[in-house]
This record gives C-alpha cells, structure tokens and sequence, in this order.
C-alpha cells in the first residue's frame, strides 16, 4: 500500500525539479561575447559561424552541434566546462561558457 505515497511524493516534487537553475534550458548568456569568445579559441579546430566545413578532422562544425536535438543548454555547458580527450582544456569561466552556450545555440536553425 505504498505505491501510492510513492507516486503522490514523485508528483510533488515535479515542480521543483523543473524550476531549479540546472534545468533551465533558456541560455542566459551574452551572444556576442560567445561568437568573440569562439572567434578567439575555437577556430583552430572548429568551424564557428552559420554553416562552414570542419577546420580539423574530427572536431563538428558547431553549426551542426546546434542543430542537434540533444543539444541543450544543460549538455553544452556541461560539455564546455568538462575536460575532453581531444579538445584542449579552455579552463573557460561560468560566464564565459554561458556566452558561448547562448551563441552556441543561437546558430541552430528552426
Ligand atoms: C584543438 C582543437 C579544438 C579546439 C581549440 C576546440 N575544440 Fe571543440 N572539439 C574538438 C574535437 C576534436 C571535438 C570532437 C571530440 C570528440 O568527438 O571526441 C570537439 C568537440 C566539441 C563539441 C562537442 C560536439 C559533440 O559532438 O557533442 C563542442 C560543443 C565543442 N567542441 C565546442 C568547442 C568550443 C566552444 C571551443 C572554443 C571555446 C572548442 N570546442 C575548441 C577540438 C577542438
């Protein structure tokens, strides 16, 4: 006769799971600043605008990282802030990596 309890505690707590800070999924961050700050260090390996072709084998161009349904706020900034085997450690600051999540995500095409 639990299950019931259970189920009612799990529907409660809905509400709060989708309005903590990690679960927003609306990018906060400058665009701008994110296209400078991709201009700057993600040109060597990434091509950064609308479109383009790969700079280097292997790294997507992030026009096609945006347009991926799986992309989102919460996978890019984790993605960003984690050091990645092939991809230099850009030791990026919160606010940095919010810029770029915002301009990251402003190329995605609707
Ligand atoms: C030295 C080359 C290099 C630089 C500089 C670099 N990247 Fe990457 N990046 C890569 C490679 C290679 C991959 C593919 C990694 C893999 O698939 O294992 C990658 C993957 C990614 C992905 C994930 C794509 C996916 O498959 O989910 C994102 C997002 C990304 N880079 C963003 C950036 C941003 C933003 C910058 C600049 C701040 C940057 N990268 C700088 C080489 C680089």
């Amino acid at each position: 006769m639990r299950a019931p309890l259970v189920a009612l505690l799990l529907l409660a707590s809905l509400p709060v799971l989708a309005s903590s800070p990690g679960a927003a999924q609306v990018p906060t961050g400058d665009a701008v600043s994110g296209a400078m700050i991709a201009e700057r260090w993600c040109t060597a390996c990434h091509a950064v605008g609308r479109s383009g072709t790969p700079a280097t084998d292997g790294a997507p161009t992030l026009q096609s990282v945006a347009d991926r349904p799986s992309t989102t706020v919460m996978s890019l900034s984790v993605f960003l802030r984690t050091p990645h085997a092939r991809m230099p450690d850009l030791s990026l600051t919160r606010e940095e990596t919010d810029d770029l999540v915002t301009y990251i995500l402003g190329l995605r095409r609707r």
